[in-house]
């Protein structure tokens, strides 16, 4: 028997586009319900609740183990939906939303005053986003609503970028992990404080500064009065097994006296370097992006092991390596002493 291949493409779209469909209904079923879905997004995977239902809002803190003066982060379909949360809206915070958004940038805007402050931890300010991985931004507009979405990990712990590790952590705790497949950036979007004069950016991430400059016609800063929030505690993005950080040129000697000491290691780095016999070298990509991209899901395997220690080099601040830098240092840190 001949199969019309044109026939079976349209049969295949069909199929794909029908599963699609299902998947945003049942998302938005339960959100309606105010229960809780892990939802794909382009960064991380977040922990979905309708940001307007103080008791599926109050649901997502409980699940994380989040304390509730650390504010959330509200996802629109579009926009123009920031009328709805934010006022005195500076003419830039449209032009970065237009070149933008759908992406990995947050806004920090002033509040509408009727911004439900468990949302926002008794802040002034409500961080804001439009993320682009479809489905999610599917499920957004067939919502007609804003939704919560921290990143869907137990407080403290590394962000998900498969639905996998949602599911190793969370499991029980949500009604339903949404599988996008793997998180394209890999990393957490850039939020940049346009409340304050000049605009700062409060935590790096998957947009650079560099791309920022070039709306705001200057190359944004990274703010050191950055409000008490999970993601500028100096301990945050931790992975169970201890995490040591060393420059390039320093691997091979701190490698060879951690083994010496008798430690089961793992080395990070970009490019094989000589390693005592019993240390594992594990590659990250020289790729800013490509390791950006893989950075998470490496550590989430390397926890899998019984490793004493993950020994990772830095990779150089520049772009994307910002933000890098900044997640493997608060990794660290919860950590450090204990192995030292
Ligand atoms: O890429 C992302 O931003 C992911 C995905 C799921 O969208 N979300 C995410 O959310 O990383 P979360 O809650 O894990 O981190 C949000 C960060 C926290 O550090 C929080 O304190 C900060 O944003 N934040 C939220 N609202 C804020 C506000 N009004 N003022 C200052 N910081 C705020
Ligand atoms: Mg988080």
């Amino acid at each position: 028997m001949s199969i019309n291949r044109k026939a079976l493409r349209k049969a295949v779209k069909r199929a794909v586009e029908k599963l699609f469909q299902e998947a945003v209904d049942k998302a938005v079923g339960i959100l309606k319900q105010g229960g809780l879905v892990a939802l794909p997004t382009e960064t991380v995977y977040g922990l979905a609740a309708d940001a307007k239902n103080p008791e599926a809002v109050a649901k997502v803190f409980a699940v994380k183990g989040r304390p509730s003066n650390h504010p959330l982060i509200v996802h629109m379909g579009s926009k123009e939906e920031l009328n709805e949360w934010a006022t005195d809206i500076p003419e830039v915070a449209w032009k970065l939303a237009e070149t933008f958004w759908p992406g990995p940038l947050t806004l920090l805007l002033r509040r509408k005053p009727e911004v439900p402050a468990s949302i926002v931890g008794g802040h002034e300010t409500i961080a804001l986003r439009v993320p682009s991985h479809p489905l999610t931004l599917a499920v957004l507009q067939a919502f007609k609503g804003g939704l919560v979405a921290p990143s869907a990990n137990t407080f403290g712990r590394l962000s998900p970028t498969r639905a996998e590790h949602v599911e190793q952590d969370l499991q029980d705790k949500v009604d339903w992990v949404l599988d996008g497949g793997p998180c394209d950036i890999g990393i957490e979007s850039t939020i940049l404080d346009l409340s304050c004069t000049p605009p700062a950016i409060v935590r790096p991430g998957g947009l650079s500064a560099k791309a920022l400059a070039e709306v705001l016609g200057f190359l944004p800063q990274e703010s050191l009065n950055a409000p008490a929030a999970p993601g500028s505690l100096p301990a945050h993005y931790a992975p169970r097994t201890p995490l040591l950080l060393a420059e390039p040129e320093e691997l091979e000697a701190r490698a060879a006296k951690l083994c010496a000491q008798g430690k089961k290691v793992a080395v990070v780095h970009t490019q094989k370097i000589t390693l005592p016999e019993n240390a594992q070298w594990v590659c990250l990509p020289e790729d800013l992006s490509q390791c950006a991209h893989e950075l998470y899901a490496l550590l989430h395997e390397l926890d899998k092991q019984q490793l004493d220690v993950v020994l990772a080099s830095l990779p150089p601040a520049d772009g994307l390596g910002s933000a890098l830098r900044d997640r493997l240092v608060r990794a660290a840190n919860a950590h450090t002493p204990q192995v030292l």
